[in-house]
């Protein structure tokens, strides 16, 4: 048996090389009929495509801490690369901070696997720094070039028959995923989007991955299953996704790394992708395979429940059909490397401070730089600890002592949406800023919070006054304005 593995692993080897050198011509293999005698007459000719496929892939954060959501999308990009998709119809949003970060061991190059070649030589920016924003993801995505700014212009300009796969790995919270410019992503704002290019006609099927904490949130109870739009996520509505390949954990990436360098969900259907022929494998057969490892087999307290919404209807359909076809994919042995490892994992909210704490473990003893970084870590914890602390005195204040907690932290029942009326969440968060500063990419996971003080039907004047007395009522001398009548 270990010798059969070792021959597979070397001509695999030797099929990665002869596919380096030959890469150029590999994207003719694309729209070519060439077929080895073995596959005539399978069940994967069923799925006839006919029209292109294109991709967006979105990596939501920057900083190098974040290393790991860039690699995830520079990964994919490589695999519908491989698979024969055209740079012309990918469309790719990432920051671009990590290769050329002055901590990158490696130069130039990202990499998304501790064994992993570069993913990054050859990716198109098509949206980098302060461009990667959630105004130009809609305007990509309804092919609506006029209304992008900055960037490559590149959209979806899609036809009726075309297909379109969509990637996005970061942070998350409640309802909303998290974009490196300001604003967040909301759910509801996807979801019309979505609807949008649905009505317009301009594309035949849809499948979205989705990796963030809280990611089932963005769908759950609002995503329709009539818009032939097929949806997994790396998490339900109330957990955490998880960052791997972190230093110090198992399987670690190489020492010199001291980010983690992929992300559970991620890189399961990458891992999975590039070990399979996928004209042979459905989407439903990856779902299965992707859900079973970010699981990681049953625990989840370090693992999460991967979800599926809108038309599973679709996932009988070959992925071919959204990922593309690697021809070297037919030599692949049947369930080849079916990965069982279990890995260990960072949630995504942790992932931050556990980089600083290895950028700390690291620098010289006794070092300005070293001190320097304490001081970032504890500036950090204080300003989580001052969100936190935020929303908890605004639960007090809203419903009382014994009642706030319970309130803001409840979970509505399966199939019902995060909020009932979006736009109260959004204003509810810009009444909090006012006074309580930022709430950042740490304070997504207080999305449900504001929701629930929406669901509750508290006014924004009620949680105005909240907010003051939470974050401003404690300056000396300050009165909240609807509370004059109060003084003297
Ligand atoms: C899925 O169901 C929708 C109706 O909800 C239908 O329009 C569509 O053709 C179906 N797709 C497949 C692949 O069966």
């Amino acid at each position: 048996m270990a010798v059969r593995c070792s021959k597979l692993l070397v001509l695999f080897g030797a099929l990665v090389v002869v596919q380096a050198t030959i890469g150029g011509a590999r994207l003719d293999f694309w729209d070519s009929t060439i077929r080895l005698p073995s596959e005539k007459g399978k069940p994967e000719d069923v799925d006839k495509q006919s029209g292109t496929t294109w991709a967006v892939l979105v990596a939501g954060s920057h900083g190098y801490g974040n290393y790991r959501h860039q690699a995830d999308v520079c990964h994919a990009y490589q695999i519908l690369k491989k698979g024969g998709l055209k740079e012309e119809n990918i469309v790719v949003f990432m920051y671009d901070d990590i290769a050329m970060h002055e901590m990158n061991p490696r130069k130039g190059t990202i990499i998304n696997h501790p064994q992993g070649h570069d993913v990054y030589a050859g990716v198109p920016k098509d949206y980098s720094g302060e461009h990667v924003t959630t105004a130009n993801l809609y305007a990509v995505l309804l092919g609506d070039k006029k209304a992008v700014k900055g960037g490559s212009g590149k959209v979806v300009a899609s036809k009726p028959n075309d297909r379109i796969f969509l990637y996005y790995s970061d942070h998350g919270g409640p309802g909303v995923l998290g974009m490196p410019n300001m604003p967040f992503l909301y759910a509801m704002d996807f979801i019309e989007v979505l609807k949008k290019k649905h009505a317009s006609g301009s594309y035949k099927e849809m499948v979205i991955y989705v990796e963030a904490c809280e990611s089932g949130s963005v769908f759950e109870g609002i995503m329709p299953s009539d818009l032939n739009i097929y949806v997994t996520t790396a998490s339900n509505a109330e957990e955490n996704s998880f960052g791997t390949y972190c230093p110090g954990m198992s399987p670690p990436p190489p020492p010199e790394y001291i980010t983690c360098l992929g992300d559970l969900y991620s890189v399961a259907w990458m891992e999975d992708s590039e070990r399979h022929n996928l004209k042979k494998e459905t989407i439903k057969q990856q779902y299965q395979t992707v859900k079973k490892r970010t699981s990681n087999f049953n625990n989840y307290d370090i693992g999460s429940h991967v979800m599926e919404y809108g038309s599973k209807n679709l996932t009988d359909e070959k992925l071919y059909l959204y990922q593309g076809f690697d021809p070297a994919s037919v030599n692949f042995p049947p369930n080849n490397g079916q990965l069982e490892q279990y890995m260990e994992v960072v949630n995504q909210r942790d992932a931050e401070i556990f980089f600083m704490w290895q950028l700390y473990k690291r620098s010289e003893h006794g070092s300005e730089k070293k001190r320097e970084i304490l001081k970032q870590i504890r500036e950090t914890m204080k300003h989580r600890n001052h969100i936190d602390g935020s929303i908890d005195f605004i639960g007090k204040f809203l419903y009382g002592p014994g009642k706030g907690s319970s309130v803001l932290n409840s979970v509505r029942a399966l199939g019902l949406p995060l909020v009932d009326d979006w736009e109260c969440l959004k204003s509810m968060v810009r009444v909090f800023e006012t006074h309580c500063g930022s709430l950042t990419q740490y304070g997504m996971k207080h999305m449900r919070a504001f929701a629930n003080i929406c669901n509750s039907g508290v006014s924004q004047a009620q949680m105005d006054e909240a907010s003051w007395a939470a974050c401003d009522g404690h300056d000396l001398g300050q009165l909240h304005p609807s509370n004059k009548g109060y003084s003297a």
